[in-house]
């Protein structure tokens, strides 16, 4: 048996922040965002109103209606996010109760897996589908960077990147044999965690970066004294609560994993890379993208990116993605879709898709 992407939705917020609006807090200009990454503008949520849970319920109850079911019916969530409304529990609850399905008691398992969020949830319901266990599940992804970015110059080469959004997709068995999900590819190597990261507040104590030889500075009291381990007051002086990346690092090893991973899950499903229709990359920078593209030899019409108009939206970029490309008749039945992504771990991963 197969799987199949039955209905697909996305939400993003209504607030349009350009590049030129970021120059008022920190030091940056829209020419160098835009040469560098490509992107002109990212959305941001209502500050006390929307959160990464709210937005996920937008876009899944969009993605149950275009599947002609309602979010009664859903037997398993599966969520990805790297911007959760709570440290615990996660995202999966509080979605499961913002769309009023609680008392169905379906399970919510929640996935971090940042930029490869999507793909690992998609993968995880493709088995629970492919074995007969659950018949609709939800994968969602959703993100709101805007409330955790350092929005001084010193964050700059992280925050303009990233934007808010949601995007959500409803798995089901295929009727159809052959279209379906026909493989998906999931890696990940923790060599180079901290070169993304977002490590603060957290319970590592400074281990990690002890065994690394690398000296830092947490302010931590004491060993042998309890307490202030998790969140100190030299990290809130000190800034050291916000993500961080080393971005060339990132750049060069993304450029490598994307046609990497994307060639794998080809040769597992026995075909070959002028097969693909579209490819959704997820949209970490416009360059990267592009570089995938010629290295796989695919046309601008066979890969679709909005990174220019919503900025990275981590686990929610892929769906966000697709489901734009679906709605503007890109995405045909019969057409193989390829999705693939890179993050944060690092992680990534592929899957094909016969629409
Ligand atoms: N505005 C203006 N200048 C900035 C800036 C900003 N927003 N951010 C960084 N800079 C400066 C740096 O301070 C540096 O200045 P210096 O040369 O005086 O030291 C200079 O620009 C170049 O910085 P660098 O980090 O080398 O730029 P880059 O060309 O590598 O572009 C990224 C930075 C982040 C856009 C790019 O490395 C990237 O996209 N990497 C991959 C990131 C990614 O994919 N992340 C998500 C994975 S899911």
């Amino acid at each position: 048996m197969r799987s199949k992407i039955a209905g697909i939705g996305y939400y993003v917020p209504e607030r349009v922040v350009t590049n030129d609006e970021l120059t008022k807090v920190m030091d940056t200009t829209d020419e160098w965002i835009q040469e560098r990454t490509g992107i002109k503008e990212r959305r941001y949520g209502r500050k006390h109103e929307e959160t990464t849970a709210t937005m996920a319920a937008i876009a899944t109850r969009t993605a149950c209606e275009r599947a002609g079911i309602t979010p009664e019916d859903i037997d398993f969530i599966v969520f990805a996010t790297l911007s959760p409304d709570y440290y615990f529990p996660g995202c999966g609850v509080l979605m499961q109760r913002e769309l009023g399905i609680t008392h169905k008691e379906v399970g919510a398992l929640d996935i971090r897996n940042q930029c490869s969020g999507f793909l690992y949830a998609l993968s995880v319901a493709d088995q629970f589908v492919k074995t007969g266990t659950y018949k609709n599940v939800l994968v969602v992804g959703s993100e709101m960077h805007s409330m955790g970015l350092d929005f001084s110059t010193r964050g700059r080469n992280v925050t303009v990147i990233f934007g808010d959004g949601a995007g959500a997709a409803v798995i089901q068995p295929s009727d159809d044999p052959d279209r379906g999900i026909l493989a998906t590819k999931l890696h990940a190597d923790g060599t180079y965690a901290e070169k993304l990261a977002f490590i603060n507040p957290g319970c590592h104590g400074g281990y990690h970066f002890k065994k690394l030889g690398e000296d830092a500075d947490f302010g931590y009291p004491p060993a042998n004294t309890y307490g202030e381990i998790f969140l100190t007051p030299h990290m809130m002086e000190h800034g050291q609560y916000y993500p961080n990346m080393e971005g060339q690092f990132v750049f060069k090893l993304a450029v490598q994993k994307f046609p990497e991973v994307i060639r794998e899950a080809l040769d597992a499903a026995g075909l070959k890379t002028s097969d693909i229709k579209l490819l959704i990359p997820h949209q970490a920078n416009l360059r990267i993208s592009q570089f995938v593209q010629r290295q796989l030899g695919l046309s601008d019409d066979q890969v679709w990116n909005n990174i220019q108009r919503f900025g990275n939206t981590t686990a929610a970029s892929v769906p966000i993605a697709l489901c734009e490309a679906w709605e503007a008749g890109k995405v045909k039945d019969g057409d193989l879709v390829c999705l693939a992504a890179f993050g944060s771990g690092f992680t990534w991963a592929s899957a094909l898709i016969r629409w």
